[in-house]
C-alpha cells in the first residue's frame, strides 16, 4: 500500500472519530517468503500442513485446501466438518468456500452433506465449473459426480450431544444465543503478492436445516484480491453476513489500512451500527499483499487465538481484543 492511499484512509478514519484507537502498525510483518495464518487452535495443524504442501511443489490453493482438511477430518473438532455438531434433525450440513485473489473467483458449497471434506468440494466447484455458490440437492448431486459417496459425519460424540439436545425440554434453538463458533479460516500468500483465503464449518449447532451463514458466502466469511489481501471471518454467522466482513476489511486494507487496522476498524464500525454488537460473538483475520497480517475479537467472551506459519515456524498468537 502506498504512502498516499495509506494518509488517506487514516483520515476517513479520523474523521469517522475512530483514529485515537486504531494502533498505528500492522500486527506482523514479513520476510518475504509465504506466510499461512488461520483461526483457533485448530489453524495450526492446518497452516503446518499447508506449508508443507506449498513447500512441496503444490500452488497456494492446494495448500489451503489441503491445511484445512486435516481440521475438516479430525472427529475432535466439533465445529468442522467430521464429528462438526449436526442441526436440529441431527444431520451434519457442511459449509466452505475458497477464493482465488488472482482470477478473483471463488468456489463454495452450502449445506453439504455426507462429506467430510466440504473445502475439496468447493474447490471443485472453483475448478471444475462457471459457478461460484452451489447448494440444496444438486451439490449431493455435484458431490457424487465428483466421485464422493456419501459418509456418515455423526461420530458417537456428536450424536450424544445432539441426543442430549433433543431430551433437553428448555434445550437451546436457533432462537436463543449461539454457541460453538469455531470456523476454520486461512489466508495465506506465495510471498510474492498472490493470496487464497478460504474457510469451513459445521455452522451453529443445532441450526434449522437449511440455513446459510457467512462462511459459504463470498466476501462474508472469506475473500481474497491480489491488489490488497484477504481476510476471513469466524463466530456469529447469521450476525456478520449482515456487514460482509471479509470483503470491506479488504478494502480497507485497498484504501491503505494495515490488516490490523482494518481488522479492528471493522468491529468498531459493527458496534456505530448496532451497539449491543460490542457483546457479539464476532473475530476476524486478515493478511495483505506483503504478509503483514491481523487478527481481532469484538470481546474477551469470543477471544480468538490464531495461527501463523511464517519463516519456517509456526504459532499460535493472540487475538487483540476490541472492547
Ligand atoms: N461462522 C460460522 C457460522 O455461523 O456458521
Amino acid at each position: 500500500m502506498d504512502n498516499v492511499n495509506r494518509r488517506d484512509f487514516m483520515k476517513s478514519i479520523a474523521a469517522a472519530g475512530a483514529l485515537a484507537s486504531v494502533p498505528a502498525q500492522a500486527a506482523e510483518s514479513n520476510d518475504g517468503g509465504p506466510v499461512f495464518l488461520a483461526t483457533w487452535k485448530h489453524g495450526l495443524p492446518a497452516v503446518n500442513r499447508a506449508a508443507e504442501v506449498f513447500h512441496q511443489g503444490g500452488s497456494l490453493l492446494d495448500a489451503i485446501e489441503k491445511g484445512i482438511n486435516i481440521p475438516e477430518e479430525d472427529p475432535e473438532v466439533t465445529s468442522v466438518g467430521y464429528g462438526g455438531l449436526p442441526n436440529s434433525e441431527g444431520t451434519v450440513e457442511l459449509d466452505a468456500g475458497i477464493m482465488d485473489g488472482t482470477r478473483h473467483r471463488a468456489g463454495a458449497v452450502t449445506g453439504l452433506r455426507g462429506v467430510k471434506t466440504p473445502i475439496s468440494v468447493a474447490r471443485l466447484v472453483l475448478e471444475k465449473t462457471s459457478h461460484t455458490t452451489i447448494g440444496g440437492i444438486g451439490l449431493q448431486e455435484f458431490a457424487r459426480n465428483m466421485g464422493y459417496h456419501p459418509e456418515q459425519l455423526l461420530t458417537p460424540n456428536s450424536l450424544k450431544k445432539w441426543m442430549e439436545w433433543k431430551a433437553d425440554p428448555h434445550h437451546q434453538t436457533f432462537w436463543l444465543s449461539p454457541e460453538n463458533h469455531d470456523t476454520i479460516g486461512v489466508v495465506a500468500t506465495d510471498g510474492k503478492g498472490h493470496i487464497v483465503a478460504g474457510c469451513s464449518t459445521s455452522g451453529l449447532a443445532w441450526k434449522i436445516p437449511g440455513r446459510v451463514a457467512d462462511s459459504p458466502l463470498v466476501g462474508c466469511g472469506f475473500y481474497a484480491d491480489d491488489r490488497a489481501g484477504g481476510a476471513s471471518a469466524t463466530g456469529d454467522g447469521d450476525l456478520m453476513t449482515n456487514y460482509c466482513t471479509s470483503v470491506s476489511i479488504v478494502h480497507m486494507m485497498g484504501r491503505g489500512a494495515s490488516p490490523q487496522e482494518a481488522c479492528e476498524e471493522l468491529l468498531r464500525d459493527m458496534v456505530k451500527a448496532i451497539p449491543k454488537n460490542k457483546v457479539a460473538a464476532c473475530a476476524v483475520i486478515a493478511m495483505n499483499t506483503r504478509g503483514e497480517v491481523g487478527a481481532a475479537s469484538m470481546n474477551p467472551q469470543f477471544h480468538l487465538q490464531y495461527a501463523l506459519w511464517k519463516s519456517g515456524k509456526s504459532q499460535m498468537l493472540d487475538s487483540k481484543d476490541v472492547y
